[in-house]
């Protein structure tokens, strides 16, 4: 029974790490300490926000995010903006196809965010899940277990991971970057420093702009993930008391026997 049991898993180890490893990044990717890390992390209301200005003004132009809803703009543990500003910034940014007016119209909060505009440039409403920025040391997974699976981190690496060298393969014009797996990538550098102008006046470098835009891919593909973790944090300690409480009960029902054994 124990040998069955240890072989399953290993079995199952195995497994995770070999699937964690084939999502993983060859490239060089650093570790960054963001707001919402850990099991009591919590999304930056100011940091999403630009992080979404930054997507409006440079990303969208190429890469959509059609699985998110814009009305979640104004979700608590969100950006949470108000639904009037939200109503606002649909109809200033984006244009949908409206079928029943056969025609386009300025977006509303109901609709979702467009689709990328570019061919080859995939959407980004689950890019900061889709990767993994660190597996090691020697493929085992385990810095993912002590930094996370590292996505936001490979989004701030490939933004910030521009050599500057370029190739032309193909009609294609390649970028090297350090992070990007096999070192030359077909976006040119979206992000030089101060790009946009954010309105609370934060450091708009090349490396806050880059955090500040893969903070809030992270909340793109994640936006549930505070209630998922107080629902989680409100089960442990609720399985927690219910431990106590059977072991308590436990004791009780056997203390006439057990009592009796001690004594004879
Ligand atoms: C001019 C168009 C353009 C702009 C602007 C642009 N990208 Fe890209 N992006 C691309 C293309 C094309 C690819 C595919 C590159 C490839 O596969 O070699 C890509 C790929 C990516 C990837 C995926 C890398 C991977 O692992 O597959 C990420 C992440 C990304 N872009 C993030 C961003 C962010 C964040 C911004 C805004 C700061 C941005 N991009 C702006 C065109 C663009």
């Amino acid at each position: 029974m124990l040998k069955k049991l240890a072989i399953s898993a290993v079995a199952a180890l195995t497994l995770s790490v070999g699937g964690a490893m084939a999502a993983g990044g060859a490239g060089e990717i650093h570790d960054v300490d963001f707001s919402f890390e850990g099991p009591f992390g919590k999304f930056d209301q100011n940091q999403l926000q630009r992080g979404l200005k930054v997507y409006t003004e440079v990303c969208s132009a190429c890469h959509g995010l059609r699985y998110v809803p814009i009305r979640t703009l104004s979700d608590e543990g969100g950006p949470h903006f108000t639904e009037e500003q939200v109503r606002a910034y649909a109809a200033e940014n984006f244009e949908t196809f409206d079928p029943e007016l056969d025609d386009t119209r300025a977006a509303k909060p109901a609709d979702f965010f467009p689709g990328s505009n570019m061919e080859t440039a995939p959407d980004l409403s689950l890019m900061a899940k889709a990767r993994a920025g660190f597996s090691g040391p020697q493929g085992l997974g385990i810095n993912q277990m002590l930094k996370g699976m590292g996505g936001p981190e490979y989004i701030v690496a490939i933004l910030t991971g521009y050599t500057g060298k370029e190739m032309e393969s193909a009609g294609t014009t390649f970028y090297e970057n350090t992070a990007f797996p096999g070192g030359w990538i077909a976006m040119a550098p979206p992000l030089v420093g101060e790009d946009v102008d954010f309105d609370d006046g934060h450091d708009n470098s090349l490396h806050h702009e880059s955090e500040d835009t893969a903070a809030f891919l992270m909340w793109a593909a994640e936006p549930k993930m505070m209630a998922r973790q107080r629902a989680g944090f409100i089960g442990v300690l609720m399985l927690s008391i219910l431990t106590i409480l059977l072991y308590l009960t436990n004791k009780r029902l056997w203390a006439p026997i057990k009592g009796k054994k001690t004594k004879a």
